[in-house]
């Protein structure tokens, strides 16, 4: 399909995409992970896919551990794994692509910490394309163009569904719920001010590691660092998902603006004008 419709194998369910691949059959996925509990001290990082997921989950998973090194395995998505395997997680820290209204009950009842990382779009939609192309599900998009992609960014039409949905359902949810213990973080401003962010993370979590250690960890999560770390330790969960074994895929730039090597004036201004018009709360950082 030239519109790319096929590529993205996506489930529709609740008003939301869900991809086909991943989850099997969605509504009893969702039960499943609803019937769940969890302990209060449990913490989340909720992402749309592409927004540093797996940067704000190092520095939480360090912070928690009071320690400096980075993990081997990937994280434990929520909503990819199948319950039991969720259930051996130790570490109590737990990464999420869910909306918040199909977060499990007990964990929102429990008042589970909760960190939303959210960035530009634009470099989510260019990150999200140089990734597709290299899991094992781009070899059929190896010959689509970054246009058709983004006009499917931008209408919805990608297999996780709405980059807007997903940053207005969260922040809605904090709008809603004031005192609920969820801090929203900013790719752009985690980039200026790494150091300043670990901060920020320690006090939202309630731990109180020494100063030499937060220092550490900002050197361990700057992108050189980490994603040498991460091409030399490559965990099985993504040699099923990628076809490039010498490579990380999560890791590409790091970088904030790289889509302006990428996107059009008319493309840039299209997605801003969709923004616009949902009334997004928040700052979207623009370099
Ligand atoms: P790029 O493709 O623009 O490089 P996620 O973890 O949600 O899948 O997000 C992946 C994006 O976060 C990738 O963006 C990746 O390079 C970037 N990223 C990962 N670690 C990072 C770090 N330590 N510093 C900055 N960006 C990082």
């Amino acid at each position: 399909d030239p519109t790319g419709k096929v590529v993205f194998r996506a489930v529709e369910y609740d008003g939301t995409r869900f991809p086909a691949i991943i989850f099997g059959n969605i509504a009893n996925q969702l039960r499943e992970l609803n019937g769940m509990t969890f302990k209060e001290s449990d913490v989340f990082v909720v992402a749309y896919p592409k927004s540093g997921t797996h940067w704000c989950y190092e520095i939480v998973a360090m912070l928690r551990n009071n320690s400096s090194e980075l993990t081997k395995q990937s994280p434990p998505l929520i909503d990819r794994l199948p319950v039991e395997k969720l259930r051996q997680v130790s570490d109590g820290v737990r990464v999420s692509h869910l909306l918040p209204r199909h977060m499990p009950r007990d964990s929102i009842e429990r008042r589970c910490k909760i960190i939303h990382i959210y960035r530009n779009p634009k470099d989510v939609a260019v990150s999200y394309f140089n990734f597709l192309k290299k899991t094992k599900e781009g070899e059929l998009i190896k010959d689509m163009k970054f246009d058709v992609f983004f006009q499917m960014f931008i209408t919805d039409q990608l297999h996780r569904g709405s980059w807007i949905d997903y940053v207005k359902e969260w922040t809605d949810f904090k709008e809603e719920n004031v005192e609920y213990p969820l801090l929203n973080i900013c790719y752009e401003n985690m980039k200026k001010d790494l150091r300043g962010h670990v901060k920020i993370i320690a006090d939202f979590l309630e731990v109180k590691p020494s100063e030499e250690l937060m220092d550490k960890i900002a050197h361990k999560c700057e992108f050189q660092t980490m994603s040498a770390f991460k091409h030399n330790n490559i965990p099985d969960s993504m040699c099923r998902i990628t076809e490039v074994r010498d490579k990380h895929i999560m890791y590409r730039k790091g970088e904030v603006g790289d889509w302006k090597n990428w996107l059009t004036v008319a493309q840039s201004e299209a997605l801003d004008e969709r923004i616009q018009a949902r009334n997004l709360p928040l700052e979207i950082h623009y370099s």
